[in-house]
């Protein structure tokens, strides 16, 4: 635990050189309340205060942080509300095609909130962008996860290596992690190939799977941030990591993924494109899958279908 450095010194030196700028800022945008250091929101949106003294730096190899308290109870809930009717087994994208496939690899169930979809949905997403210094339309929408008895996600990395998904706003730079439940036993997020992983110490109330990287409890509010990429821009093989399987009680999450450009844009772009993405797709259409399939073939929220020429969707948004 002791290699663990406190971002809490760095930052009352960054505050100090910039106080006369930061105490006109807290002016400016009349904050809440202050106490030590606590920096202000730009956009109107959330009054949850963002407080990086909360913040321990665990590895920079991959780059990891911890935010402890990143969720109040309440948001936590009101996260797990917002999806708890709405759940789908999760997909993983095939490393050629970027087509979401089934895989034993993840066998949580999950679902995309909209972007902003609520205000506290607005809120959580500006301070992750305060935090993590990426802005907002960068990231996809929130991913809610949820990780019954013996559930789990294998390691893996959170960039792509297929085109058409590198394409979307490009690689993945970070990942936030955002763990909504309090779990008794196992669902520990881990990196196997951390390089600080032989320096933590483990007791027996972590789970076998857990001990075999650097890994993290799944606390009810806090946050993980990872980045995927290298400060020089290529991917970090470090930054594997799997979700180990819940061994008591169940697991709930929220991801926000970051990529290095805008995603939205992406997003419109191939709006605008409007192509079909599998050969059968006017056959499937035909048969009617448009509307017996249409997370696949349409899309839902921000996440767009395979086949949306052929189901004539695409001036719909
Ligand atoms: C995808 O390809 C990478 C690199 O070739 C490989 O390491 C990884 O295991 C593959 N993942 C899947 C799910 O096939
Ligand atoms: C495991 O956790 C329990 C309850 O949180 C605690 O009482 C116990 O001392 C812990 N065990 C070890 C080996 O630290
Ligand atoms: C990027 O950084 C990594 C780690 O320092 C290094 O191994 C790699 O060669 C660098 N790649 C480029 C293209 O600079």
């Amino acid at each position: 635990m002791d290699s663990r450095l406190s971002l809490s010194l760095s930052l009352c030196f960054l505050l100090s050189s910039v106080l006369p700028l930061a105490h006109s800022a807290h002016q400016l945008l009349g904050p809440k309340k202050t106490q030590e250091s606590v920096l202000a929101l730009t956009n109107g949106v959330s009054s949850a205060p963002f407080d990086p003294t909360r913040v321990t730096q665990i590895s920079w190899r991959p780059r990891a942080f911890i935010y402890e308290g990143f969720l109040t109870d309440a948001e936590c809930d009101h996260l797990i509300n917002l999806a708890k009717d709405n759940l789908e087994k999760s997909m993983v994208a095939d490393n050629e095609s970027g087509e979401s496939v089934e895989s034993e690899v993840r066998t949580s169930s999950g679902m995309f909130l909209g972007k902003a979809q609520d205000e506290v949905v607005a809120g959580i997403e500006s301070r992750i962008a305060a935090w993590t210094f990426l802005p907002e339309e960068n990231g996809e929408a929130i991913q809610i996860l949820h990780y019954e008895h013996g559930q789990k996600y294998e390691p893996h990395f959170d960039y792509f290596y297929d085109k058409v998904n590198r394409e979307l706003g490009g690689h993945r730079v970070a990942t936030v992690l955002m763990y909504l439940s309090q779990v008794k036993r196992g669902g520990e997020t881990v990196f196997p190939d951390a390089e600080a992983k032989d320096d933590q110490p483990k007791d027996d109330n972590w789970s076998d799977c857990a001990k075999n990287g650097y890994s993290v409890k799944p606390n009810k509010g806090d946050a993980l941030l990872f980045f995927s990429l290298l400060p020089n821009a290529t991917t970090d093989p470090l930054s594997l990591h799997a979700s180990c399987p819940v061994i008591e009680g169940e697991k709930w999450s929220a991801t926000k993924w970051i990529h290095v450009r805008s995603f939205e844009r992406s997003w419109k772009q191939a709006i605008r494109e409007c192509t079909d993405e599998n050969e059968n797709c006017a056959q499937w259409a035909a048969a009617g899958e448009c509307e017996n399939n249409p997370s696949y073939m349409v899309g839902y929220e921000d996440v767009l279908g395979f086949c949306r020429k052929s189901c004539k969707v695409c001036s719909s948004k």
